[in-house]
Formats: structure tokens, C-alpha cells, sequence
């Protein structure tokens, strides 16, 4: 099923389905850039109908898990030199600044600190721009054969953006600085060598890949899921001290906020009634 649903401020005009498209299927969102003969490059139309996207994916009880990729061959060729760049050029730097923020918000601040699980699916190309949302979502699985590129240097520029900072977040210090300079690049497979995607699989294994992986996630408990990947973003950058405090009220406001209960039922499962072991899977959530 195909979305193009209208929740914009305008009646008329859809919030996206012209640069994006979104299908709902079994707790899944797949959420499609879609335009394959630009690469999937994004232009200020996928900015605008992303954010529009993930406003409305926060409430639809249809999308427990985001999924993100490419149609056709791309996962997406980064940001389109032409329409984000060139034509902003000349815009007055409020308007600019604007687009640019709203680009900001849906491929990282919010990606990273998403209230759902979120999926990169790399189907193909994938250069650029198209790092940070890959880095702000929670997991990411390839193509074997999908193209990675930090091209930037190729047309002289440096990875900016938040491109840097994000392939420095989960590539190793060697890696990111060869890749940077070199503009050279490696496939789906060195990917998930570098930890730039948590795996690859072959092509024709992408989509059930992913949708298993989803699946999976849907089975845990949704509200200790955000607070566990929350956590994890956070305490990333503490101290050990601070992440203790930290991580010691989180979880208190985990138990205390969860509707499901989930710490006490997952124990009785357990210890009183033996029907499952927490080692191995998920406590039965009714
Ligand atoms: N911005 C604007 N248009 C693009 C982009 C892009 N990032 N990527 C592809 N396109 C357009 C091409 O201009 C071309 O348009 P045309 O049909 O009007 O000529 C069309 O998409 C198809 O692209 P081709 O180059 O013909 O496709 P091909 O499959 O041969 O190559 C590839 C794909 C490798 C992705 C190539 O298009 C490419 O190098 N794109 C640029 C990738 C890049 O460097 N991205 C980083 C941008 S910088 C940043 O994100 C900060």
C-alpha cells in the first residue's frame, strides 16, 4: 500500500508521496526515498516531506519500526548538488539556514533520538549527505554489493554537514581519514568490516534480512526499547561516573514510566511461572 496521506497544514497538498513514499506492512514502516533517477539524491522536496514523515510516524500505531532506503539501485547518491546546493546559493541566508536545519532535524537530531526503532536498509549507492541519516539511525543493514562513498574531496569539499563527526562516530579513526582523503569507495561488505553497518547480506537477502531484524525488535518491550537506545546515545559521551548516575535514574524512570510493567513481568515469567528464559528471548508480552 502506497501513503501519499495528507496531515500537512494544507488540505490540498499531501505531506509527502512526491519525493518520499511510505508502506505500512506488519509493524513496519518503510519509508522509500523516491527519486530513483536522481539516486535518491536529497533535495529540499525529501527534507520537507521526511520531517512531515516523522511527525506523523511518531503517532501511527501502524509503525513500530522506520525503515529507510533507496527505490531502484540507490540508497541515496547524498545531497543533490543541484537543488539543495547550487540553487540555494542565492537565496537570502534565512530561508537557506532554514532548509538547511530541516535537513539537520530529520537525517540526525531526530533520527538519532527517534521514540521508534529506526533501520537503514542500503540498498545501493550511498555517498555523501546520505552518512548522516545511515549514522543517526539506530541500526543499519547493506547490500553486500552497495557503494559507499565520502566523495566530497572528489568536488572539492570537505564532508560537512555532519558527515565527519558521524562517520567518526562508528568508523575508526584510520578508516574515516583514509575514506575522507581518498574519496575512494568500498562496498556493503568492507561496511560492515568498518562497523559503518551492523551487517551485509546479499542482495536478494536485503529485504527479509531487515524485516527479520524488525521483527525482532518488535518483540521487546517498546518503551524500555527507546529508554535502552536513548541510554545508549547519552552515556556514550559521560564519564563513568556520570554515566552510573545516569544510567541509575534512567532506569528508575524506566520502571516507573513503563506501561507494560515489563521488569516485574519479565522477573515473575522467570522466577515464578518458568515460561521463558530472559537469556534467550523476549518475556511473553501477552
Ligand atoms: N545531486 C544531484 N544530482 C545527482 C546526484 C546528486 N548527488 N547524484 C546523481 N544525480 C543525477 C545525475 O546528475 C543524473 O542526472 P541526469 O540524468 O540529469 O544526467 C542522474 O542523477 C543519474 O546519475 P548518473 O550519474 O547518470 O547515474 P550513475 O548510476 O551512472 O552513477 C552515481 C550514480 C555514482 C551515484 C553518480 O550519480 C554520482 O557520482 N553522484 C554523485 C554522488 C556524490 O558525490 N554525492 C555526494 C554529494 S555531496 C554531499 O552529499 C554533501
Amino acid at each position: 500500500m502506497s501513503n501519499a496521506q495528507d496531515s500537512s497544514a494544507s488540505a490540498n497538498k499531501p505531506a509527502w508521496g512526491e519525493n518520499v513514499v511510505v508502506d505500512f506492512e506488519d509493524g513496519i514502516a518503510w519509508v522509500t526515498l523516491n527519486r530513483p533517477t536522481r539516486r535518491n539524491a536529497i533535495n529540499p522536496g525529501i527534507v520537507w516531506e521526511m520531517n512531515a514523515i516523522m511527525d506523523a510516524l511518531e503517532e501511527d500505531d501502524r509503525c513500530k519500526v522506520m525503515v529507510v532506503t533507496g527505490a531502484g539501485e540507490s540508497f541515496s547518491a547524498g545531497m543533490d548538488l543541484k537543488e539543495y546546493f547550487r540553487a540555494t546559493d542565492k537565496v537570502p541566508p534565512i530561508q537557506r539556514e532554514r532548509l538547511f536545519r530541516a535537513n539537520a532535524a530529520w537525517q540526525w537530531r531526530r533520527m538519532m533520538h527517534y521514540p521508534k526503532p529506526t533501520i537503514s536498509m542500503v540498498n545501493g549507492w550511498c555517498f555523501g549527505g546520505a552518512f548522516q541519516f545511515l549514522v543517526g539511525s539506530d541500526l543499519a543493514i547493506a547490500s553486500e554489493d552497495a557503494v559507499f562513498g565520502l566523495s566530497e574531496i572528489n568536488w572539492g569539499i570537505i564532508p560537512a554537514g555532519i558527515v565527519t563527526k558521524a562517520v567518526l562516530e562508528v568508523m575508526s579513526f584510520r578508516d574515516a581519514m583514509y575514506y575522507i582523503m581518498t574519496g575512494e569507495t568500498f562496498t556493503g561488505k568492507q561496511a560492515a568490516e568498518f562497523k559503518l553497518v551492523n551487517k551485509a547480506v546479499p542482495a536478494a537477502q536485503l529485504k527479509d534480512a531487515t524485516r527479520e531484524l524488525a521483527k525482532t525488535l518488535m518483540a521487546k518491550n517498546p518503551f524500555v526499547l527507546r529508554q535502552a537506545k536513548t541510554a545508549c546515545r547519552f552515556t556514550r559521551d559521560l564519564t563513568w561516573d556520570q554515566a552510573a548516575e545516569y544510567l541509575m535514574a534512567k532506569s528508575d524512570q524506566t520502571e516507573l514510566r513503563d506501561p507494560e510493567n515489563g521488569r516485574n513481568v519479565g522477573m515473575s515469567q522467570f522466577l515464578d511461572k518458568k515460561s521463558f528464559r530472559p537469556g534467550l528471548e523476549a518475556y511473553d508480552r501477552g
